[in-house]
Protein backbone atom coordinates (compact mmCIF):
# COMPACT_ATOMS: atom_id res chain seq x y z
CA UNK A 1 0.00 0.00 0.00
CA UNK A 2 0.91 3.46 -0.54
CA UNK A 3 0.25 6.35 2.03
CA UNK A 4 -2.62 5.81 4.47
CA UNK A 5 -5.52 8.29 3.78
CA UNK A 6 -4.63 10.75 6.20
CA UNK A 7 -0.85 10.47 4.48
CA UNK A 8 -0.28 14.29 3.26
CA UNK A 9 2.04 15.04 6.56
CA UNK A 10 3.98 12.24 6.00
CA UNK A 11 6.92 11.16 4.83
CA UNK A 12 6.94 7.66 5.33
CA UNK A 13 4.01 5.12 6.00
CA UNK A 14 3.63 3.63 9.40
CA UNK A 15 5.28 0.77 10.73
CA UNK A 16 3.83 -2.45 10.12
CA UNK A 17 3.44 -2.44 13.91
CA UNK A 18 1.91 1.11 14.13
CA UNK A 19 -0.68 -0.05 11.68
CA UNK A 20 -1.25 -3.87 13.55
CA UNK A 21 -2.16 -2.17 16.93
CA UNK A 22 -4.02 0.41 14.71
CA UNK A 23 -6.32 -1.80 12.83
CA UNK A 24 -9.91 -2.27 14.24
CA UNK A 25 -11.37 -3.45 10.62
CA UNK A 26 -11.43 -7.06 11.95
CA UNK A 27 -13.75 -5.83 14.38
CA UNK A 28 -15.64 -2.58 13.53
CA UNK A 29 -17.20 -4.01 10.19
CA UNK A 30 -19.74 -5.05 12.22
CA UNK A 31 -20.74 -1.02 12.07
CA UNK A 32 -20.78 -1.55 7.97
CA UNK A 33 -24.70 -0.15 7.83
CA UNK A 34 -24.21 2.14 10.72
CA UNK A 35 -21.78 3.65 8.71
CA UNK A 36 -23.55 3.36 5.40
CA UNK A 37 -26.59 4.64 7.12
CA UNK A 38 -25.09 7.92 8.62
CA UNK A 39 -22.89 8.40 5.09
CA UNK A 40 -26.55 8.61 3.59
CA UNK A 41 -28.18 11.18 5.83
CA UNK A 42 -24.55 13.53 5.77
CA UNK A 43 -24.61 13.78 2.39
CA UNK A 44 -28.72 14.33 1.61
CA UNK A 45 -27.72 17.12 4.30
CA UNK A 46 -24.70 18.30 2.31
CA UNK A 47 -26.97 18.73 -0.86
CA UNK A 48 -30.07 20.11 1.06
CA UNK A 49 -27.57 22.63 2.45
CA UNK A 50 -26.24 23.33 -1.20
CA UNK A 51 -22.85 22.19 0.60
CA UNK A 52 -22.93 19.80 -2.03
CA UNK A 53 -24.00 19.63 -5.51
CA UNK A 54 -27.11 17.17 -6.70
CA UNK A 55 -24.84 15.18 -8.75
CA UNK A 56 -22.13 14.47 -6.67
CA UNK A 57 -24.60 14.21 -3.58
CA UNK A 58 -26.11 11.42 -6.24
CA UNK A 59 -23.30 9.86 -7.26
CA UNK A 60 -22.14 9.24 -3.87
CA UNK A 61 -25.33 7.92 -2.77
CA UNK A 62 -25.12 5.41 -5.58
CA UNK A 63 -21.66 4.40 -4.92
CA UNK A 64 -23.17 3.51 -1.01
CA UNK A 65 -26.12 1.82 -2.34
CA UNK A 66 -22.93 -0.34 -4.44
CA UNK A 67 -21.42 -0.98 -1.72
CA UNK A 68 -24.37 -2.17 0.89
CA UNK A 69 -24.70 -4.91 -1.94
CA UNK A 70 -21.15 -5.98 -1.77
CA UNK A 71 -21.23 -6.03 2.03
CA UNK A 72 -24.40 -7.76 1.79
CA UNK A 73 -23.11 -10.16 -0.98
CA UNK A 74 -19.97 -10.97 1.50
CA UNK A 75 -17.71 -9.09 -1.79
CA UNK A 76 -16.85 -6.04 -0.46
CA UNK A 77 -12.77 -5.69 0.15
CA UNK A 78 -12.50 -5.28 3.99
CA UNK A 79 -8.80 -3.68 3.81
CA UNK A 80 -5.96 -3.40 7.29
CA UNK A 81 -4.69 -1.03 5.25
CA UNK A 82 -7.30 1.67 5.63
CA UNK A 83 -7.55 0.84 9.36
CA UNK A 84 -11.37 1.24 10.07
CA UNK A 85 -14.60 0.26 8.53
CA UNK A 86 -14.54 4.52 7.97
CA UNK A 87 -11.96 4.65 5.62
CA UNK A 88 -12.49 1.26 4.17
CA UNK A 89 -15.90 2.45 2.90
CA UNK A 90 -15.19 5.72 1.76
CA UNK A 91 -11.79 4.07 -0.22
CA UNK A 92 -14.35 1.90 -1.97
CA UNK A 93 -16.19 4.34 -2.40
CA UNK A 94 -13.51 6.33 -4.15
CA UNK A 95 -12.56 3.19 -6.51
CA UNK A 96 -16.14 3.20 -7.68
CA UNK A 97 -17.16 6.94 -8.13
CA UNK A 98 -14.15 8.58 -8.55
CA UNK A 99 -13.00 11.99 -6.75
CA UNK A 100 -16.25 12.97 -5.80
CA UNK A 101 -16.12 10.66 -3.01
CA UNK A 102 -13.84 13.05 -1.34
CA UNK A 103 -16.71 15.01 -0.79
CA UNK A 104 -18.47 13.08 1.50
CA UNK A 105 -16.34 14.17 4.25
CA UNK A 106 -17.22 17.32 4.10
CA UNK A 107 -18.10 18.70 7.80
CA UNK A 108 -17.17 15.38 9.47
CA UNK A 109 -14.77 13.51 11.15
CA UNK A 110 -14.42 9.78 11.97
CA UNK A 111 -15.36 11.25 15.63
CA UNK A 112 -18.27 11.76 15.34
CA UNK A 113 -19.41 9.29 12.46
CA UNK A 114 -17.68 6.56 15.20
CA UNK A 115 -20.14 8.16 17.74
CA UNK A 116 -23.11 8.07 15.28
CA UNK A 117 -22.52 4.63 14.22
CA UNK A 118 -21.96 2.64 17.35
CA UNK A 119 -25.00 4.88 19.35
CA UNK A 120 -27.12 3.23 16.32
CA UNK A 121 -25.11 -0.55 16.91
CA UNK A 122 -26.18 -0.17 20.47
CA UNK A 123 -29.47 1.27 19.73
CA UNK A 124 -30.35 -1.29 17.34
CA UNK A 125 -28.99 -3.97 20.00
CA UNK A 126 -30.99 -2.46 22.67
CA UNK A 127 -34.15 -2.81 20.44
CA UNK A 128 -33.53 -6.20 19.60
CA UNK A 129 -32.98 -7.22 23.30
CA UNK A 130 -36.24 -5.93 24.38
CA UNK A 131 -37.69 -8.11 21.62
CA UNK A 132 -36.06 -10.95 23.52
CA UNK A 133 -36.86 -9.89 26.93
CA UNK A 134 -40.89 -10.27 25.99
CA UNK A 135 -40.43 -13.62 24.26
CA UNK A 136 -38.70 -14.88 26.88
CA UNK A 137 -41.26 -13.40 29.38
CA UNK A 138 -44.15 -15.16 26.80
CA UNK A 139 -42.50 -17.90 27.56
CA UNK A 140 -42.26 -17.76 31.16
CA UNK A 141 -46.26 -17.03 31.11
CA UNK A 142 -47.12 -19.41 28.78
CA UNK A 143 -45.37 -21.85 31.61
CA UNK A 144 -46.78 -19.80 34.23
CA UNK A 145 -50.57 -19.99 33.57
CA UNK A 146 -50.30 -23.75 33.03
CA UNK A 147 -48.38 -24.34 36.33
CA UNK A 148 -50.74 -21.50 38.32
CA UNK A 149 -51.76 -24.24 40.97
CA UNK A 150 -48.84 -26.71 40.54
CA UNK A 151 -47.61 -27.10 44.27
CA UNK A 152 -43.53 -26.19 45.45
CA UNK A 153 -41.76 -25.35 48.21
CA UNK A 154 -40.96 -21.61 48.45
CA UNK A 155 -37.58 -21.44 49.94
CA UNK A 156 -35.39 -18.87 51.97
CA UNK A 157 -31.50 -19.48 52.97
CA UNK A 158 -32.32 -22.99 50.03
CA UNK A 159 -34.06 -24.48 53.10
CA UNK A 160 -38.18 -25.26 52.80
CA UNK A 161 -39.65 -22.06 54.08
CA UNK A 162 -43.77 -22.02 53.10
CA UNK A 163 -45.32 -23.79 50.25
CA UNK A 164 -45.68 -21.63 47.05
CA UNK A 165 -46.98 -22.63 43.38
CA UNK A 166 -44.29 -23.23 40.41
CA UNK A 167 -46.25 -20.64 38.17
CA UNK A 168 -45.77 -17.80 41.18
CA UNK A 169 -42.03 -18.55 41.02
CA UNK A 170 -41.29 -18.58 37.31
CA UNK A 171 -43.74 -14.95 37.79
CA UNK A 172 -41.00 -13.70 39.67
CA UNK A 173 -38.43 -13.77 36.87
CA UNK A 174 -41.15 -12.38 34.56
CA UNK A 175 -40.83 -9.59 37.28
CA UNK A 176 -36.91 -9.42 36.57
CA UNK A 177 -37.06 -9.52 32.94
CA UNK A 178 -39.71 -6.61 32.92
CA UNK A 179 -37.57 -4.34 34.40
CA UNK A 180 -34.61 -4.86 32.43
CA UNK A 181 -36.49 -4.43 29.24
CA UNK A 182 -37.62 -1.62 31.34
CA UNK A 183 -33.47 -0.26 31.82
CA UNK A 184 -33.07 -0.97 28.00
CA UNK A 185 -36.06 0.98 26.81
CA UNK A 186 -34.75 3.84 29.40
CA UNK A 187 -31.20 3.78 28.13
CA UNK A 188 -32.13 3.89 24.85
CA UNK A 189 -34.09 6.78 25.98
CA UNK A 190 -31.47 8.70 26.97
CA UNK A 191 -29.06 7.53 24.07
CA UNK A 192 -31.17 8.64 21.26
CA UNK A 193 -29.38 11.82 20.76
CA UNK A 194 -27.58 12.55 17.53
CA UNK A 195 -24.03 13.49 17.64
CA UNK A 196 -23.36 13.76 14.18
CA UNK A 197 -22.09 17.20 13.02
CA UNK A 198 -20.04 17.53 16.38
CA UNK A 199 -17.19 16.76 13.97
CA UNK A 200 -13.83 16.47 14.66
CA UNK A 201 -14.59 18.18 18.80
CA UNK A 202 -15.35 21.68 18.20
CA UNK A 203 -18.39 21.54 15.53
CA UNK A 204 -18.52 22.57 12.00
CA UNK A 205 -17.99 25.89 10.12
CA UNK A 206 -20.46 24.78 7.30
CA UNK A 207 -23.92 25.43 7.43
CA UNK A 208 -25.09 22.14 8.11
CA UNK A 209 -28.27 20.96 9.43
CA UNK A 210 -28.14 19.00 12.59
CA UNK A 211 -31.72 18.33 12.92
CA UNK A 212 -32.21 16.94 9.04
CA UNK A 213 -29.45 13.96 9.83
CA UNK A 214 -30.96 13.22 13.79
CA UNK A 215 -34.08 13.60 12.22
CA UNK A 216 -33.01 10.89 9.38
CA UNK A 217 -31.13 8.61 11.35
CA UNK A 218 -34.49 8.09 14.07
CA UNK A 219 -32.86 10.57 16.72
CA UNK A 220 -35.00 12.39 18.87
CA UNK A 221 -32.63 15.91 18.63
CA UNK A 222 -29.16 16.35 17.93
CA UNK A 223 -26.60 16.15 20.98
CA UNK A 224 -26.20 19.66 22.53
CA UNK A 225 -22.05 20.12 23.08
CA UNK A 226 -19.69 19.19 20.29
CA UNK A 227 -16.91 17.81 22.96
CA UNK A 228 -19.66 15.39 24.55
CA UNK A 229 -21.06 14.24 21.72
CA UNK A 230 -17.37 12.88 20.40
CA UNK A 231 -16.36 11.81 23.95
CA UNK A 232 -19.40 10.45 25.55
CA UNK A 233 -19.95 6.43 25.54
CA UNK A 234 -21.98 6.28 28.44
CA UNK A 235 -24.76 5.27 26.05
CA UNK A 236 -22.59 2.13 25.54
CA UNK A 237 -21.96 1.52 29.21
CA UNK A 238 -25.36 1.96 30.33
CA UNK A 239 -26.62 -0.66 27.62
CA UNK A 240 -23.72 -2.77 29.22
CA UNK A 241 -25.22 -2.17 32.65
CA UNK A 242 -28.65 -3.16 31.91
CA UNK A 243 -27.04 -6.01 30.16
CA UNK A 244 -25.30 -6.96 33.14
CA UNK A 245 -28.04 -6.45 35.29
CA UNK A 246 -30.23 -9.11 32.62
CA UNK A 247 -27.50 -11.29 32.85
CA UNK A 248 -27.41 -11.81 37.03
CA UNK A 249 -31.33 -12.61 36.81
CA UNK A 250 -30.84 -15.08 33.73
CA UNK A 251 -27.90 -16.79 35.80
CA UNK A 252 -30.31 -17.45 38.90
CA UNK A 253 -32.86 -19.07 36.54
CA UNK A 254 -30.23 -21.26 35.06
CA UNK A 255 -28.75 -22.06 39.07
CA UNK A 256 -32.44 -22.60 39.59
CA UNK A 257 -32.67 -24.94 36.49
CA UNK A 258 -29.19 -26.36 37.07
CA UNK A 259 -30.47 -27.58 40.72
CA UNK A 260 -34.42 -28.48 40.11
CA UNK A 261 -32.50 -31.07 37.66
CA UNK A 262 -30.84 -32.69 39.61
CA UNK A 263 -32.16 -36.23 40.41
CA UNK A 264 -31.90 -34.94 44.48
CA UNK A 265 -34.59 -32.20 43.57
CA UNK A 266 -36.57 -33.69 40.61
CA UNK A 267 -38.47 -30.73 40.05
CA UNK A 268 -37.81 -30.22 36.22
CA UNK A 269 -37.03 -32.22 33.50
CA UNK A 270 -35.44 -30.10 30.67
CA UNK A 271 -35.88 -31.94 26.92
CA UNK A 272 -33.26 -33.75 25.09
CA UNK A 273 -32.83 -30.56 22.70
CA UNK A 274 -31.59 -28.87 26.02
CA UNK A 275 -29.15 -31.51 27.73
CA UNK A 276 -26.10 -33.41 26.86
CA UNK A 277 -24.69 -36.54 27.81
CA UNK A 278 -21.39 -37.62 29.10
CA UNK A 279 -18.35 -39.34 26.85
CA UNK A 280 -17.98 -41.72 29.74
CA UNK A 281 -20.73 -42.13 32.01
CA UNK A 282 -23.71 -43.35 30.08
CA UNK A 283 -26.84 -42.54 32.58
CA UNK A 284 -25.63 -38.58 32.50
CA UNK A 285 -28.46 -35.81 31.55
CA UNK A 286 -26.63 -32.55 32.47
CA UNK A 287 -27.80 -29.50 31.68
CA UNK A 288 -24.87 -27.72 29.83
CA UNK A 289 -27.11 -24.85 28.12
CA UNK A 290 -28.62 -23.46 31.96
CA UNK A 291 -24.56 -23.85 33.10
CA UNK A 292 -23.20 -21.93 29.77
CA UNK A 293 -26.19 -19.28 30.52
CA UNK A 294 -25.05 -19.09 34.07
CA UNK A 295 -21.75 -18.44 33.56
CA UNK A 296 -21.97 -15.81 30.48
CA UNK A 297 -22.74 -13.07 33.46
CA UNK A 298 -19.14 -13.25 33.41
CA UNK A 299 -18.69 -12.10 30.33
CA UNK A 300 -21.61 -9.25 31.09
CA UNK A 301 -20.15 -7.65 33.61
CA UNK A 302 -16.23 -8.27 32.32
CA UNK A 303 -17.21 -5.85 29.42
CA UNK A 304 -18.60 -3.50 31.35
CA UNK A 305 -15.52 -3.28 33.44
CA UNK A 306 -13.66 -3.56 30.67
CA UNK A 307 -15.11 -0.48 29.16
CA UNK A 308 -15.44 1.71 32.04
CA UNK A 309 -11.91 1.01 32.37
CA UNK A 310 -11.27 2.62 29.08
CA UNK A 311 -13.24 5.65 29.83
CA UNK A 312 -11.86 6.58 33.49
CA UNK A 313 -9.69 9.79 33.26
CA UNK A 314 -9.73 9.85 29.33
CA UNK A 315 -9.79 13.71 29.15
CA UNK A 316 -12.03 15.44 26.38
CA UNK A 317 -11.93 14.64 23.54
CA UNK A 318 -11.69 12.21 21.73
CA UNK A 319 -9.09 9.71 22.36
CA UNK A 320 -7.96 6.60 20.40
CA UNK A 321 -8.54 4.45 23.41
CA UNK A 322 -12.51 4.57 22.70
CA UNK A 323 -11.59 2.77 19.95
CA UNK A 324 -11.93 -0.33 22.73
CA UNK A 325 -15.11 0.49 23.38
CA UNK A 326 -16.25 -1.97 20.45
CA UNK A 327 -15.38 -5.63 20.99
CA UNK A 328 -16.78 -5.74 24.94
CA UNK A 329 -19.36 -4.04 23.66
CA UNK A 330 -20.06 -6.35 20.48
CA UNK A 331 -19.06 -9.68 23.19
CA UNK A 332 -21.40 -8.23 25.52
CA UNK A 333 -24.32 -8.15 23.04
CA UNK A 334 -23.24 -11.34 21.15
CA UNK A 335 -23.65 -13.45 24.81
CA UNK A 336 -26.37 -12.02 25.79
CA UNK A 337 -28.38 -12.73 22.62
CA UNK A 338 -27.70 -16.03 22.77
CA UNK A 339 -28.42 -16.60 26.73
CA UNK A 340 -31.85 -14.92 26.09
CA UNK A 341 -32.38 -17.34 23.19
CA UNK A 342 -31.37 -20.43 25.27
CA UNK A 343 -33.16 -19.67 28.33
CA UNK A 344 -36.34 -19.04 26.43
CA UNK A 345 -36.02 -22.39 24.76
CA UNK A 346 -35.50 -24.11 27.70
CA UNK A 347 -38.19 -22.29 29.32
CA UNK A 348 -40.50 -23.29 26.72
CA UNK A 349 -39.36 -27.37 26.61
CA UNK A 350 -38.89 -28.01 30.21
CA UNK A 351 -41.48 -30.62 32.00
CA UNK A 352 -42.05 -30.07 35.66
CA UNK A 353 -42.65 -32.93 37.58
CA UNK A 354 -45.26 -31.84 39.41
CA UNK A 355 -45.59 -34.96 41.79
CA UNK A 356 -42.06 -34.39 43.25
CA UNK A 357 -42.74 -30.58 43.95
CA UNK A 358 -46.16 -31.03 45.44
CA UNK A 359 -44.21 -33.92 47.73
CA UNK A 360 -41.74 -31.47 48.41
CA UNK A 361 -43.49 -28.69 49.07
CA UNK A 362 -44.96 -30.50 52.37
CA UNK A 363 -41.88 -31.72 53.18
CA UNK A 364 -39.82 -29.79 55.69
CA UNK A 365 -42.64 -28.44 58.32
CA UNK A 366 -42.99 -25.84 55.17
CA UNK A 367 -46.69 -25.06 56.96
CA UNK A 368 -45.32 -24.16 60.40
CA UNK A 369 -46.46 -20.79 59.96
CA UNK A 370 -49.58 -21.46 58.94
CA UNK A 371 -49.88 -23.30 62.39
CA UNK A 372 -48.96 -19.81 64.43
CA UNK A 373 -51.21 -18.24 61.90
CA UNK A 374 -53.98 -19.93 63.29
CA UNK A 375 -53.30 -20.18 66.51
CA UNK A 376 -53.45 -15.96 66.33
CA UNK A 377 -56.13 -16.13 64.71
CA UNK A 378 -58.54 -18.67 65.98
CA UNK A 379 -57.22 -18.65 69.80
CA UNK A 380 -55.98 -14.77 69.62
CA UNK A 381 -52.33 -15.61 70.76
CA UNK A 382 -49.67 -13.19 69.92
CA UNK A 383 -47.67 -13.77 67.60
CA UNK A 384 -44.48 -14.78 69.87
CA UNK A 385 -46.13 -17.22 71.57
CA UNK A 386 -47.27 -18.68 68.86
CA UNK A 387 -44.42 -19.02 67.00
CA UNK A 388 -43.48 -20.51 70.01
CA UNK A 389 -46.25 -23.18 70.54
CA UNK A 390 -44.97 -24.13 66.65
CA UNK A 391 -42.19 -24.53 67.10
CA UNK A 392 -42.54 -26.98 70.35
CA UNK A 393 -44.77 -28.70 67.80
CA UNK A 394 -41.90 -28.82 65.42
CA UNK A 395 -39.90 -30.75 67.69
CA UNK A 396 -42.38 -32.87 68.82
CA UNK A 397 -43.05 -33.91 65.14
CA UNK A 398 -39.49 -34.66 64.16
CA UNK A 399 -39.18 -37.01 67.59
CA UNK A 400 -42.46 -38.79 66.64
CA UNK A 401 -40.96 -39.06 62.82
CA UNK A 402 -43.99 -37.38 61.67
CA UNK A 403 -44.71 -34.03 59.76
CA UNK A 404 -47.14 -31.28 60.81
CA UNK A 405 -49.95 -32.78 59.28
CA UNK A 406 -49.19 -36.12 60.94
CA UNK A 407 -49.06 -34.90 64.39
CA UNK A 408 -51.98 -36.90 66.41
CA UNK A 409 -54.39 -33.70 68.10
CA UNK A 410 -53.40 -34.93 71.59
CA UNK A 411 -50.01 -33.85 71.09
CA UNK A 412 -51.03 -30.36 69.72
CA UNK A 413 -53.47 -30.01 72.83
CA UNK A 414 -50.68 -30.98 75.17
CA UNK A 415 -48.92 -27.55 73.76
CA UNK A 416 -51.73 -25.16 73.87
CA UNK A 417 -55.38 -27.11 74.74
CA UNK A 418 -57.15 -24.90 72.76
CA UNK A 419 -56.32 -26.24 69.67
CA UNK A 420 -59.05 -27.75 67.40
CA UNK A 421 -59.68 -30.40 64.67
CA UNK A 422 -60.16 -27.48 62.53
CA UNK A 423 -56.04 -26.89 62.54
CA UNK A 424 -55.78 -30.06 60.07
CA UNK A 425 -57.49 -27.48 57.62
CA UNK A 426 -54.37 -25.19 57.50
CA UNK A 427 -51.59 -27.59 57.45
CA UNK A 428 -51.81 -28.78 53.64
CA UNK A 429 -49.58 -27.29 51.37
CA UNK A 430 -52.37 -26.78 49.04
CA UNK A 431 -54.58 -24.60 51.96
CA UNK A 432 -51.03 -22.51 52.48
CA UNK A 433 -50.37 -21.57 48.98
CA UNK A 434 -54.09 -21.12 48.87
CA UNK A 435 -54.76 -19.05 51.79
CA UNK A 436 -51.90 -16.00 50.40
CA UNK A 437 -54.19 -13.96 48.75
CA UNK A 438 -52.63 -10.80 49.77
CA UNK A 439 -51.44 -8.77 46.71
CA UNK A 440 -48.72 -10.60 44.49
CA UNK A 441 -48.86 -13.59 46.91
CA UNK A 442 -48.68 -17.03 45.66
CA UNK A 443 -52.50 -18.40 46.07
CA UNK A 444 -53.08 -19.64 42.26
CA UNK A 445 -55.71 -16.73 42.08
CA UNK A 446 -53.25 -13.95 42.21
CA UNK A 447 -50.94 -15.84 40.11
CA UNK A 448 -53.31 -15.94 37.32
CA UNK A 449 -54.53 -11.89 38.41
CA UNK A 450 -50.75 -11.08 37.39
CA UNK A 451 -49.91 -13.76 34.51
CA UNK A 452 -53.22 -11.90 32.74
CA UNK A 453 -52.16 -8.46 33.69
CA UNK A 454 -48.31 -9.11 32.02
CA UNK A 455 -50.22 -10.83 29.02
CA UNK A 456 -52.04 -7.33 28.71
CA UNK A 457 -48.57 -5.59 28.87
CA UNK A 458 -46.92 -7.58 26.30
CA UNK A 459 -49.38 -7.56 23.93
N1 LIG B 1 -11.66 3.59 14.38
C1 LIG B 1 -11.84 4.72 15.23
C2 LIG B 1 -12.62 4.33 16.49
O1 LIG B 1 -13.20 3.31 16.47
C3 LIG B 1 -12.62 5.77 14.50
C4 LIG B 1 -12.34 7.16 14.98
C5 LIG B 1 -10.95 7.53 14.65
N2 LIG B 1 -10.68 8.87 14.93
C6 LIG B 1 -9.45 9.34 15.00
N3 LIG B 1 -9.30 10.59 15.26
N4 LIG B 1 -8.42 8.59 14.80
O2 LIG B 1 -12.65 5.02 17.47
Amino acid sequence: GGQAMWGGRFATRPADLMQAINVSIGFDRRLADQDLAGSRAHAAMLRMQGVITSEDEAAIQGGLDAIATEIRDGTFPFRDEFEDIHMNVEARLRELIGPAAGRLHTARSRNDQVAVDFRLWVRDACDRTVAQLKRLQGALLDRAEQHADTLMPGFTHLQPAQPVTFGHHLMAYVEMFGRDAGRFADARRRMNECPLGAAALAGSPFPIDRDATARALGFDRPTANSLDSVSDRDFALEALAAATLCGVHLSRLAEELVIWTTPQFGFVRLSDAFSTGSSIMPQKRNPDAAELVRAKVGRLMGSFTQLTLVMKGLPLAYSKDMQEDKVPTFEAFDALELSLAAMTGMVLDLEPVAERMAAAAGAGFSTATDLADWLVRTLDMPFRDAHHVTGAAVKRAEALGVDLPGLPLAELQALSPGITPAVYDVLTPAASAASRTSFGGTAPDQVRRQAALWRERLS
